[in-house]
């Protein structure tokens, strides 16, 4: 199969493995991090085959939907294979999504520019408009508030606290969203955060606003 097919191929695995997903890896998680990563993959010269493989099956090998991450890790190797990808490409693949999904994965830096640019698409995809509708359709999920003005943000929340949610999603933008401009590793990655950024900026400003009855 050539490089194309190889693509569109994977579009149908995702679609496949995590249609019915409800815990924010949906399908359509999967097509925006792909779209980003595509841009930003182009604007830094990256290799896009790398990166459009890596960003369409950057979530497959979650532990949320395997036994193991091994075992999820294996799932999307094996599926590799299948299709043929040359062992360079397929190395490079398996190697961005398994430091993307290891634990606190987060925290290590990624090892090439492919990585860099597909962990800046999917950090970019908790902010902005996008990022602010899933921060409030997760907390309905959990059962947080929205907003609860006596509850102050929290930076020392444990793994397990932070997963079932115990906090509120106005509080959510403090303890991690508005954080992850910081982080980001490419610099046209970086710049797409910054008007995110804005937009949640200006969005928490008028809910403030109206919170009050001023606006
Ligand atoms: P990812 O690994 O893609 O960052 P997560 O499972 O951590 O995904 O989160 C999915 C979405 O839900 C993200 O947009 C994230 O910002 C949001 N989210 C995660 N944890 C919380 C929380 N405790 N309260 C509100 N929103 C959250
Ligand atoms: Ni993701």
């Amino acid at each position: 199969m050539n490089q194309a097919n190889i693509i569109a191929a994977a579009e149908e695995f995702v679609q496949r493995e995590l249609g019915g997903d409800s815990s924010g890896h949906d399908y359509w998680h999967i097509y925006r991090v792909w779209q980003t990563a595509k841009k930003i993959g182009q604007e830094e010269g990256a290799d896009l085959f790398v990166v459009e493989l890596a960003a369409l099956l950057h979530d497959i090998a979650d532990e949320k939907l395997n036994e193991s991450e091994a075992a999820g890790l294996a799932k999307v190797r094996g599926w590799l294979q299948e299709q043929h990808v040359a062992a360079d490409a397929l190395e490079h693949v398996m190697e961005i999504i398994s430091t993307m999904s290891f634990k606190g994965g987060s925290k290590t830096g990624m090892e090439t520019l492919e990585g860099a640019v597909v962990q800046d698409a999917d950090r970019l995809d908790a902010l902005g408009a996008v990022g602010i509708a899933r921060t409030f359709a997760y907390s309905g999920a959990k059962g947080q508030l929205s907003h609860d003005p006596h509850l102050q943000p929290r930076t020392d929340m444990t793994a397990e606290e932070y997963r079932k949610g115990k906090s509120t999603a106005i509080n959510h933008f403090y303890e991690k969203l508005l954080k992850l401009k910081n982080l980001m590793n490419t610099s046209y990655g970086k710049q797409m955060a910054e008007g995110r950024h804005a937009v949640m900026e200006a969005f928490l400003e008028q809910f403030y606003a109206e919170w009050e009855g001023e606006k």
